[in-house]
């Protein structure tokens, strides 16, 4: 692992953060149509989604709660172990709510899809996964209901993104260098 600073680190930038807050806007404002008067549950899942969270649920203009979900299955690797820890459990009880799960990005999309049954078993009135980056092949996991930018297949990081709890907090989403994690 060698990280110095993002201006070497990062390959190129794959969304600035004009296009960004641009794609977030629309999709606020679509979830929002949705769900007017409904009172959505928006479920955070830490730490990745954070950033995008946080913009999309004030890109809504209805009435939502928000809690937060914290699970890890990357650990410091930059490759899926496919188990899924529960590191933080909701606070709400989800039964009867409507439910929107936004997670940043599906890779193998087993992390989505253990959420997805674990609040599955708890009986929610209905149940809607939102995904900012979605990469070409999931590794034996699922697909989000809404997704902000189709990705190729390589290590992108900021915008909530981390490599090893690193560039988290890049206002952009770039492509990582692969000598920084080979
Ligand atoms: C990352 C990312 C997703 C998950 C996607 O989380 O935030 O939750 O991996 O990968 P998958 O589709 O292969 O399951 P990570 O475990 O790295 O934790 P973090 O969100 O705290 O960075």
């Amino acid at each position: 692992m060698r990280i110095t600073t993002p201006e070497n680190d990062i390959q190129k930038v794959l969304f600035t953060q004009e296009q960004i807050n641009a794609r977030v806007k629309e999709m606020g404002a679509a979830l929002a149509e949705e769900y007017r008067g409904k009172q959505p549950l928006m479920v955070c899942i830490l730490k990745g989604a954070s950033v995008f969270y946080t913009d999309l649920c004030r890109a809504m203009d209805c009435g939502v709660f928000m809690d937060f979900i914290a699970v890890s299955s990357y650990g410091v690797s930059s490759k899926s172990t496919g188990v899924v820890r529960i590191i933080k459990d909701l606070d709400s009880n989800i039964t009867g709510r409507h439910v929107v799960i936004v997670e940043d990005i599906i890779d193998s999309g087993l992390t989505l899809q253990y959420l997805k049954e674990l609040f599955a078993s708890r009986k929610p009135a209905s149940m809607k996964t939102v995904c900012l980056l979605d990469k070409p092949c999931h590794g034996g996991g699922i697909g989000a209901d809404a997704v902000g930018f189709d990705i190729p297949d390589e290590f992108v990081v900021g915008y909530g993104l981390d490599y090893a709890g690193h560039y988290r907090n890049l206002p952009y989403i770039g492509v990582l260098k692969r000598e920084v994690y080979e």
